[in-house]
């Protein structure tokens, strides 16, 4: 598997921490990706390629008021990178920022954390100015609800602050755990993460890092749930199948035939279908919600009636729509549950992707169905998967682009 967008674009704000160069290994070649390191070079950073997969970033003078507003537009993580900024260059601009279009996605908690620590804050038509002249300083903040990029950025604010800053309710992704770890290791004094509170001793300074990205959670579930659907033999290497606890709990209570190795997972023909399993996201370790448009489409294939209930984003579950049209059986309730029925067999259509992961769910139904899809709008899927033509090409998809 590829290294882990979620992690890469926070270890590229991160390297705005230190003064000193920092190395980002295992770095995904995918759009977010691309976009996070533009920002970075608006801002003021040198950014080199520095071998395969590899990138060498120097944060010496970045100028915060430089955030350029379309690139920030483009991805949700550049809000992150005013942690960081806000921290060391005490002043920082935050155009409101963008991403996939699955729900609202307010900046209220990085807002209200960062007015805790002491920052001010100034409203303009485009986003927000944020300073604090003296620094930032140390404090409690409590999440009303877990947020992963609010927990990474505000750990990151809280490197560099005055005092102790306490985070209650955090996030505890496999991402946000890493990426504490290798700020430790840049010499910042975190302790708590992978629990729902992590402290922050503030720091002067920090020395450069090293980030070697995680293997893809997101995209092993994603190639191992396609596995399942063709009823195929199909190994994902490199992966940490630790870090999927839920999602193979309920492959497995579906009847899904697994071998899980250290670093893999292989998915083996079973004789009939798999069977109905309703889930609920949550945040980790619970079911990822970037994993449940996959899930869902896998559930139009197993036999009975799962609910599928998403309550994070309340846009998550409007392409259901689009299986719908390709011959799914999928009755919405209200915006975060749908009722599936399975098994049902899908037919080639026209049709478009929304969001990445609502976009590769398409992309696995097109394979499935009987005839030809056309997917519209996918160079979406390509902010979050590096060549999926040449990938699913090795292994047998049929499958063309065709630049628009
Ligand atoms: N929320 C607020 N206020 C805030 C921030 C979040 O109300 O200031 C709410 C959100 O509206 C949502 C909930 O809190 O209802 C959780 O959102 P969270 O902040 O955790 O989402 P995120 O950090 O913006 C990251 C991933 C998403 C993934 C979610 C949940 C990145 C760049 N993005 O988003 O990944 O779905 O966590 O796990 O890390 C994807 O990769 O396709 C993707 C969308």
């Amino acid at each position: 598997m590829r290294g882990a967008k979620n992690f890469a674009l926070k270890a590229i704000a991160a390297t705005i921490l230190a003064e000193e160069p920092s190395k980002i290994t295992n770095v995904p070649a995918i759009v977010d990706v691309g976009v996070m390191f533009d920002l970075l070079k608006k801002l003021g950073a040198d950014v080199q390629p520095a071998g395969e997969r590899t990138m060498l970033v120097t944060a010496k003078d970045i100028d915060g008021a430089k955030m350029d507003a379309a690139d920030a537009q483009k991805v949700r993580a550049s809000v992150v990178l005013t942690g960081p900024i806000l921290a060391r260059f005490r002043e920082v601009t935050i155009p409101h920022p963008g991403g996939d279009v699955i729900g609202k996605r307010p900046i209220n908690f990085f807002i209200d954390g960062f007015v805790k620590m002491g920052a001010k804050v100034e409203e303009y038509d485009q986003g927000y100015r944020l300073s604090a002249p003296q620094g930032l300083s140390g404090t409690s903040i409590f999440f009303p609800k877990v947020s992963v990029t609010g927990t990474e950025t505000l750990v990151m604010a809280a490197t560099l602050a005055r005092g102790t800053t306490t985070l209650v309710n955090a996030a505890m992704e496999p991402e946000v755990v890493h990426l504490c770890e290798c700020l430790n290791k840049m010499g910042a004094k975190i302790s708590g993460m992978g629990s729902s509170v992590i402290t922050i001793k503030g720091v002067e300074k920090l020395g450069g890092g090293t980030f070697d990205v995680i293997p893809d959670r997101i995209e092993t579930g994603t190639f191992v749930m396609m596995g399942i659907m063709n009823n195929s033999h199909l190994t994902v290497e490199n992966c940490q199948p630790a870090h999927l606890e839920a999602l193979l709990t309920s492959l497995r209570e579906a009847g899904a035939n697994l071998e899980i190795g250290t670093n893999s997972i292989t998915t083996k023909p079973i004789k009939g279908r798999i069977k109905s399993v309703s889930m609920q996201t949550h945040e980790y370790p619970g079911f990822a919600t970037d994993l449940q448009p996959i899930y869902t489409l896998l559930m139009t294939q197993a036999e009975g009636m799962s609910l599928i209930h998403d309550p994070i984003f309340e846009g998550r579950l409007f392409f259901t729509d689009m299986l719908n049209r390709m011959g799914a059986r999928i009755i919405m309730c209200d915006p975060h549950r749908v009722v599936v029925n399975g098994p049902s067999k899908l037919y080639g259509r026209s049709i478009e992707s929304p969001d990445i992961r609502a976009g590769i769910t398409l992309l696995l139904a097109a394979i499935m169905a009987e005839g030809k899809s056309i997917i519209q709008n996918a160079n979406i899927i390509d902010r979050g998967y590096e060549r999926i033509e040449e990938r699913l090409k090795k292994i047998g998809v049929e499958i063309a682009r065709k630049d628009s």
